[in-house]
């Protein structure tokens, strides 16, 4: 929708965005800034309703080229939250009048609020929110298809400091989130293992706190990387584990480093328990979990910059099929003495994980860890594309977690761990099985299976998106595709 989107113009905008409550008059000091009492007269009009996400437009005679009257909802309950979704509005309207600069003014509006709006939180949604709608992923189009409709830049400022501020670090966020959603859009491939390792090199180099490292071939052998060299052996595209290191120019007293593991499948075939019916369309999104971890990774080093090392860990394989491939009755040892039947090749995610999650217990030190995965179909069948799966047991972290999804507007919702789902996993043959033979509680067995390879006291979240990382429509801040959901939510676990 834009080509790129910067803060803090000098000069006159195009534009002006002001708010207006439902069933309220325009405020005072956004009156102010009517040119000509053409904001005032569009303000009366019957459509001027103010309901959250609507929009009225005023053209003065002098001033501003058009004032877009932005509705914000009940003044009750305001929160800043819903300016995320008001940003996407915003975004298509500008977009579609082709307006490259805009002036936002919404604390005439939000200054009517009793209780004081955090103008710094109000200004990070409304970024996020036009940077998310601003994606654009073009470049998987050919010459069959016509770009009359270049995107346009867009250049916004606003009136109040705070906001204005908060703007720029929704933006910044946003730009993770955007980074997850053109890797999940790029196709397998093209997408490959050897490709997702050379983007976290390239994003290294952008940074001079970030640092990555590439573990494969007999390097993976040596480290006992048992998951990522099954899981991977079928495939030509060789697997891998992509560790970037952030690295804050001084680290706070006593922070020990954050562990995020992302499942980064480039493509899902299901391997000889292979996916049937309409089932593979769209695996090459089972690499989200790990876009979403580079895109935090991108958000940490260019906005956040927390005082704490932040350590990825990409486990980066395909699922494919040939005389080679891992077969369900394999029996796998893993890196801290577990063994593991296999009992469908099509529960892969599990497996690389849990490499991810040994690695991260013995060789990081970690304060804790964070994994996050497109797992489950069964998460989608429970959740749907509202709520991602959290598993989290440690009461600080949870709460934590928590904060960070309430910030982002990724929202999460808290799945049990329990020793009778450990149950299900019990193998006839090995420790366990990577997925029983029972239906029930198929999420949860996941999360179970993964609790295997997490050291005692070591707090832990297991995150699993596979209802969240893409949506089917266009709605809110988002446009039909990879959400980049996990991006925004992990980046502001380590600010907070
Ligand atoms: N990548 C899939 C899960 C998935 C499903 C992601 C739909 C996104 C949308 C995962 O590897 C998988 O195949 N899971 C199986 C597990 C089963 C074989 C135990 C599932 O959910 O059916
Ligand atoms: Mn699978
Ligand atoms: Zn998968």
């Amino acid at each position: 929708m834009f080509s790129s989107i910067t803060v803090g113009a000098r000069g006159a905008a195009q534009a002006l965005v002001v708010g207006q409550f439902k069933g309220q008059k325009l405020d005072p000091a956004t009156l102010k800034l009517d040119p000509d009492g053409s904001v005032l007269g569009a303000s009366k009009r019957s459509e001027a309703t103010g309901d959250a996400g609507s929009i009225v437009v005023a053209y003065p005679g002098k001033g501003f080229e058009r004032v877009l009257i932005l509705g914000l909802g009940d003044k009750d309950g305001f929160d800043t939250g819903s300016l995320r979704r008001a940003g996407g509005v915003i975004g298509r309207a500008l977009a579609a009048a082709k307006v490259t600069s805009a002036e936002i003014a919404l604390d005439g509006a939000l200054g009517t609020i009793k209780k004081a709006v955090d103008e710094e939180a109000a200004g990070q949604a409304m970024g996020e929110g036009l940077g998310l709608i601003g994606w654009v992923c073009d470049q998987f189009r050919g010459t069959a298809t016509s770009n009359g409709t270049a995107p346009g830049k867009l250049s916004v400022k606003a009136s109040d400091r705070d906001f204005a501020a908060g703007l720029k670090r929704g933006l910044g966020l946003a730009e993770g989130s955007n980074l997850a959603r053109t890797l999940s859009q790029t196709p397998p491939n093209i997408a490959t293992t050897t490709y997702m390792a050379q983007q976290c090199q390239k994003l290294a180099r952008q940074f001079d706190t970030l640092g990555c490292r590439v573990i494969k071939g007999e390097q993976l052998v040596k480290e006992k990387l048992e998951g990522l060299i099954n899981v991977g052996k079928a495939s030509v595209h060789p697997p891998c584990l992509i560790r970037l290191e952030y690295t804050p120019k001084s680290v706070a007293k006593g922070a020990k480093p954050v562990v995020f593991v992302g499942k980064t499948m480039t493509y899902d075939s299901g391997g000889l328990s292979i996916k049937v019916g309409g089932g593979m369309k769209g695996m090459k999104r089972d690499k989200d979990g790990g876009c979403a971890v580079i895109g935090a990774m991108h958000a940490i080093a260019s906005v956040v910059k927390p005082r704490q090392k932040v350590v990825a860990l990409l486990m980066c394989a395909e699922n494919s099929i040939s005389d080679e491939a891992y077969r369900p009755d394999d029996v796998l040892t893993f890196r801290n003495g577990v063994t593991v039947e296999v009992t469908n090749t099509d529960a892969e995610g599990r497996l690389v994980l849990a490499d991810g999650l040994c690695w991260a217990c013995d060789k990081e030190r970690p304060g804790y860890i964070v994994d996050v995965a497109t797992l489950t179909g069964g998460i989608v069948v429970a959740l749907g594309s509202t709520y991602a799966g959290m598993w989290c047991d440690d009461d600080a972290l949870r709460a934590k977690v928590q904060e960070a999804s309430d910030r982002s507007g990724e929202r999460v919702w808290r799945m049990p761990h329990h020793s009778e789902y450990r149950d299900l996993m019990k193998s006839p043959v090995a420790d366990i099985v990577n997925s029983a033979p029972v239906r029930a509680a198929h999420p949860i067995q996941g999360a179970a299976f993964l609790s295997h390879f997490v050291e005692e006291g070591i707090p832990w979240t297991h995150l699993d998106i596979a209802g969240t990382h893409a949506v089917d429509k266009d709605g809110g801040e988002y446009i039909a595709g990879p959400t980049g959901f996990g991006a925004r939510l992990l980046a502001e676990l380590v600010a907070g």
